[in-house]
């Protein structure tokens, strides 16, 4: 299998981490969480007690802090912080400063130089249409709002006492809001990415309907 780029996106809960996790054991390829990466950021943030419109600050964590997001850990300097990030606070926090030009700026030139040389299942919501717009397969991922909100719900590594599927629900509709309308590259479906709805899919179902793009794309370029 040669080195292809695989852009996964999609909005919250479609699913893009347990697929893209799945695609990259099964290539043995590297796999990239760009959410884990404005998550990151946002954690500093807000531990800094900064504000999360204060792009010039918040841009300068993106460019220097060291952001390590691979092997299912994720750390800023050097602090562990997988479990913090996945809270309903730093969800808040994430797309705030995801809607920061300078901040996106400063990540999408680290994604882009974590993927040189090819080998790697990219997630995010914008991996198709900035990241890479020449990725070699891409796929957007979709489901139902109900759907997401259960998934995200019954998501164990996902703390912090919401108030179940009803409040999970709502905070997904305000971010989705929050990721579709912002000025700096919005979520939004790439012209050439395929279209997967994952409501009542199976995981395995998922993963081989990608799977499969991804050789028939291996075998057209070999
Ligand atoms: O995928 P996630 O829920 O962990 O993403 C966290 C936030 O970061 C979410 O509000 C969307 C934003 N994000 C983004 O704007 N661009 C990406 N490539 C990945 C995530």
């Amino acid at each position: 299998m040669p080195g292809l780029i695989i852009a996964i996106d999609g909005p919250s809960g479609a699913g893009k981490g347990t697929v893209s996790r799945a695609i990259s054991e099964q290539l043995r390829y590297r796999h990239v969480d760009t959410g884990a990466m404005y998550r990151a950021v946002g954690w500093r943030v807000q531990r800094d007690g900064l504000a999360l419109d204060d792009e010039p600050a918040a841009a300068a964590i993106a460019r220097d802090a060291a952001i390590v997001v691979e092997g299912g850990v994720v750390s800023i300097d050097g602090i562990d912080v997988t479990r913090e990030i996945r809270t309903p606070a730093i969800d808040t926090a994430a797309a705030a400063i995801a809607r920061l030009p300078a901040v996106r700026e400063a990540l999408v030139a680290r994604q882009r130089r974590l993927a040189s040389g090819g080998g790697v299942v990219m997630e995010g919501r914008d991996i198709g249409t900035v990241v890479f717009p020449a990725a070699d397969v891409k796929v957007y991922l979709d489901a139902t709002p109900e759907e997401r909100a259960r998934r995200r719900a019954t998501d164990a590594s996902h703390t912090g006492g919401q108030a179940g599927t009803a409040a999970v629900a709502a905070s997904i509709v305000a971010r989705d809001r929050s990721d579709t309308t912002r000025a700096a590259s919005p979520l939004t479906l790439a012209p050439d990415a395929t279209y997967l709805d994952t409501t009542g899919l199976a995981v395995a179902e998922v993963v081989a309907r990608v799977l499969a793009l991804v050789q028939a794309k291996a075998a057209a370029t070999s």
